[in-house]
């Protein structure tokens, strides 16, 4: 009789254990997907991590810091990124572009990776997506400064000062008149003029970039507002920075971008410079901007302040 009950006291044991072995591996069961979708996401922060520096080190000087671009196409925009799987990034990285700047970078092709490390890479550049900037939609989009600059040197003899009008032409500035037409009703206006009236066709003169730069002016003034250009203080202070650096291409686009902003004993300094410049004078160019320079920033010719940026 003991013996017997001692033995299904075993048994009762043995069913509890069976049951909680049970549980626990339903328990268990439910918590896997979590577990999994954990480890998924430790493992691509991982990857990035990593990719951000093997970034950093190989491909920043052309692809940009920020994958904006340098000497070579941005990587960190929204069209790229929507439109090319990881498998396709994947493989442009291991393989380079034939006949391009861009190396091949995976072991298979001669590059210093492995397959990880350019999954890595894959796996940082992917990071970019959910902020990706529409590159195309932003170079696209009017710039009304850009608008103002080119207004002024060839529509102002016209259509006057900040679109007042004159006798020639009518004003660009009537809020009303702006609101009756759209973008494209200006852009065609602008770019095929009316030449019977006496208004140039521009779409022969001007980029269609330059157009939607005036467009964009136009909607300024439709607001009542007028466009400030930016004094020659910042490209000056860019023009002396590259000659410092010895970069005599980049001072001179610099410069020429300050004499458009520039008028009366700065414009003098700044043609002296660019001639300098040209000469291959580059000390004489120096000391033209320094004392342009000091001009601008000691008469009122606006600006926030110094730029202590750089
Ligand atoms: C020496 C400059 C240079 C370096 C360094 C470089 N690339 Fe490139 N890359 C280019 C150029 C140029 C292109 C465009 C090739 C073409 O004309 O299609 C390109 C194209 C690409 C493309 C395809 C882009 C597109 O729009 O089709 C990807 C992706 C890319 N590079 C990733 C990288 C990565 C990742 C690295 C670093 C491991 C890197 N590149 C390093 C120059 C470079
Ligand atoms: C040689 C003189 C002249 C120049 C320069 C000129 N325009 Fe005109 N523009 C006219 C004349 C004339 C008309 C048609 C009659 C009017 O509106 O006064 C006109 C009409 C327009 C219109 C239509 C206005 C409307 O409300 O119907 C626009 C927009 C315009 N011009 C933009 C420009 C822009 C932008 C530039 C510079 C890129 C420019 N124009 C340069 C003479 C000129």
């Amino acid at each position: 009789m003991r013996a017997r009950e001692d033995y299904s006291r075993f048994i009762m044991a043995a069913l509890v254990l069976t049951i909680a072995i049970l549980v626990s591996f339903e328990l268990y069961i439910r918590r896997e997907p979590q577990r999994i979708a954990a480890d998924e996401k430790r493992d691509v922060l991982i990857a990035v991590t990593v990719g951000r520096s093997l970034y950093a080190q190989n491909c920043a000087s052309c692809h940009g810091e920020q994958g904006e671009g340098v000497d070579a196409p941005a990587l960190n925009d929204k069209k790229f990124l929507a439109n090319t799987s990881d498998e396709t990034i994947f493989s442009l990285i291991s393989s380079g572009v034939p006949s391009t700047e861009m190396p091949a970078w995976s072991q298979v092709h001669g590059g210093p990776f492995t397959d990880e490390q350019v999954r890595q890479l894959v796996a940082f550049i992917r990071s970019w997506e959910p902020d990706a900037p529409d590159r195309e939609a932003e170079a696209m989009a009017g710039d009304p400064v850009e608008g103002l600059v080119i207004y002024n040197s060839t529509c102002i003899v016209c259509h006057g000062e900040n679109g007042q009008g004159t006798d020639l032409a009518s004003a660009l500035n009537n809020p009303e008149r702006l609101a009756q037409f759209d973008d494209e009703w200006y852009i065609d206006t602008i770019t095929d003029g009316r030449p019977s009236q006496g208004m140039p066709t521009w779409g022969t003169v001007l980029s269609p970039k330059q157009v939607r730069d005036i467009v964009a002016l136009l909607r300024v003034w439709e607001r009542g507002e007028t466009v400030e250009l930016p004094g020659p203080q910042a490209a000056i202070t860019e023009a002396l920075h590259a000659l410092e650096e010895g970069d005599l291409h980049a001072a001179e686009h610099a410069l020429g971008e300050a004499t458009q902003a520039a008028s009366g004993e700065v414009l003098t300094l700044l043609n002296e410079a660019l001639e300098a410049i040209e000469a291959g004078d580059r000390s004489a160019a120096e000391a033209a901007l320094l004392q342009a320079q000091e001009l601008v920033g000691s008469g009122d010719m606006g600006g926030d302040g110094h730029d202590d940026g750089g």
